[in-house]
């Protein structure tokens, strides 16, 4: 069996699907590795660390998706390698089934085997291959760390003899997994930190990290059954809103997660709540 990997779009992606630890995972099971030459190279991985895997190069990517049982990517593959892909290859990656639905229904016409790991079920079982926490607990503590890179000012409270500066105070709309990673980091870095989500079980958690908890007034619990938000009513997002509305005037940074799987992420920090919020904040989505 042979795995094969080709160069993404480097503009958007600069994770690889396969790093060397991984590649030597996959040949200890007697598979081969495929991957286009440079295919690490700007994140400091040379080929040569490949290859001391025993992985192989070549500088021909149609090749390699041709020669391929299983082709594993992070995003989807651009059009005219996507075309080279026929009956019982395996694609794997995160292939943003909601906006690439058309060409996906296409590959499964033509019967190719997709996986889009960001659609596996959060079960126990499956923990291990749960892209989603991962890069949600990344993004959250990189969210806390360039946002407060851009505040002009310090973050905890600064006593010195020449006077005291207030801690930030830091807001993050929704609790979830990266909600959660920027609230403990904010909170570790000395900011006080206000967070709200519609989910009601977040309350807890976001308190036990040392935050606190805005709870939109006669707030209706919008949680699914496999623990994601629901859409809000247009009531519900009026009474965030003016919560929202009055605590942002207040609030140095904003730190926006939320958001409701297969759907647009919903804008929460509106126009008039920016012109009410003190010069030199930062809000960071
Ligand atoms: P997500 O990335 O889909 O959403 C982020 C957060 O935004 C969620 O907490 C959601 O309730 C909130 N949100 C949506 N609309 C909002 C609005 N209008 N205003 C304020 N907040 C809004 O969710 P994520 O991070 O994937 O987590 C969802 C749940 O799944 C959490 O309870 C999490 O702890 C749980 N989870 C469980 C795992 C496991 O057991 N293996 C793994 C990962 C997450």
């Amino acid at each position: 069996m042979k795995i094969g990997s080709v160069l993404e779009n480097r503009k958007i992606e600069k994770r690889v699907a396969i790093t060397p630890e991984i590649a030597k995972k996959y040949i200890s099971l007697g598979v081969d590795v495929c991957l286009s030459k440079n295919y690490g190279a700007h994140l400091g991985i040379s080929d040569e660390e490949y290859k001391n895997t025993g992985a192989k190069f070549s500088d021909d990517e149609k090749e390699i998706i041709n020669d391929s049982n299983i082709v594993v990517q992070l995003g989807l593959l651009s059009d005219d390698k996507i075309s080279l892909l026929k009956e019982d290859q395996i694609l794997i990656g995160v292939l943003n089934p909601y906006d690439n639905k058309k060409k996906l229904d296409e590959l499964i016409k033509k019967k190719i085997k997709l996986f889009s790991l960001e659609l596996l079920p959060r079960i126990t079982r499956a923990q291990s291959m749960d892209i989603l926490s991962s890069q949600a607990n990344l993004a959250g503590y990189k969210a806390v760390i360039e946002s407060f890179a851009n505040f002009e000012k310090a973050i905890p409270m600064m006593m010195t003899a020449a006077g005291t500066v207030p801690a930030a105070k830091i807001l993050v709309v929704g609790a979830g997994v990266a909600g959660l990673q920027a609230i403990a980091t904010a909170k570790r870095m000395g900011g006080i930190v206000f967070a709200t989500d519609v989910r009601m079980a977040s309350k807890e958690q976001v308190e036990s990290l040392g935050g606190k908890f805005l709870t939109v007034e006669g707030a209706e619990n919008l949680e699914t059954e496999g623990g994601y938000a629901k859409e809000a009513s247009d009531d519900f997002k009026k009474k965030q809103e003016e919560l929202l509305s009055e605590t942002l005037k207040k609030i140095d940074i904003v730190i926006c997660t939320a958001l409701i799987p297969g759907k647009k992420a919903p804008v929460i920090i509106k126009e008039d709540m920016i012109n009410n919020m003190q010069a030199g904040s930062v809000i960071y989505d």
